[in-house]
């Protein structure tokens, strides 16, 4: 990575149900920063539900409110922020992440995911007679994407903690470099 890089926070990217918030939690407690989801964010502003923001105003509507919240970002530091699946393939919003954190992308197949999403319905891209198909659609188009994140780390077979763990090494190789002995 390039020393020049401003790297004050680390930014969680990766599609639905790859574990984002609960590792950001974990490293978050870890290295004594803040904890900031952009979902959450959203909700706030917003003053409603993001299934709701989706029902009544539709994706367009979120996806500006969202973009909105990644700029405000900028401000952050010593921060863990756990991103929203679909934040990181809209136009602008890596290399604005990229400005001020270490973007880490958390990856999964299609079939983990779908096992890690089956049982909770608050996420309104997945309401559809075939999320499975839904996912793999998704996940292409946004694979692109996620592959320019610093770093990709594959949750499969790995528990929240040992993701985080990780996420952690790599953070304190991209700001003091990698040890050399
Ligand atoms: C979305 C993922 C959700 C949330 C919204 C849209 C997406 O966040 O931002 O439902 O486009 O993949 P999680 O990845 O935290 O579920």
């Amino acid at each position: 990575m390039s020393g020049s890089r401003r790297i004050e926070n680390i930014s969680l990217i990766g599609f639905m149900g790859t574990g984002k918030s609960s590792v950001a939690r974990i490293v978050a407690a870890h290295l004594h920063f803040a904890f900031v989801d952009t979902d959450e964010l959203i909700e706030a502003r917003a003053g409603r539900p993001i299934a709701e923001i989706f029902a009544q105003a539709g994706e367009p509507v979120f996806r500006h409110i969202e973009k909105q919240a990644v700029a405000e970002l900028a401000r952050l530091k010593r921060t863990v922020i756990a991103t929203g699946g679909g934040l990181a393939a809209q136009e602008g919003n890596l290399a604005s992440l990229k400005e001020h954190s270490l973007v880490v992308c958390l990856w999964a197949s299609p079939e983990m995911i779908l096992d890690r999403v089956r049982h909770q319905s608050h996420r309104p891209l997945l309401h559809d007679p075939d999320p499975m198909a839904r996912i793999r659609v998704l996940l292409a188009a946004r694979e692109p994407f996620y592959r320019q994140a610093d770093v990709l780390l594959n949750t499969e077979m790995r528990s929240a903690k040992e993701v985080a763990q990780h996420v952690i090494h790599q953070y304190h190789t991209a700001v003091s470099g990698p040890k050399t002995k």
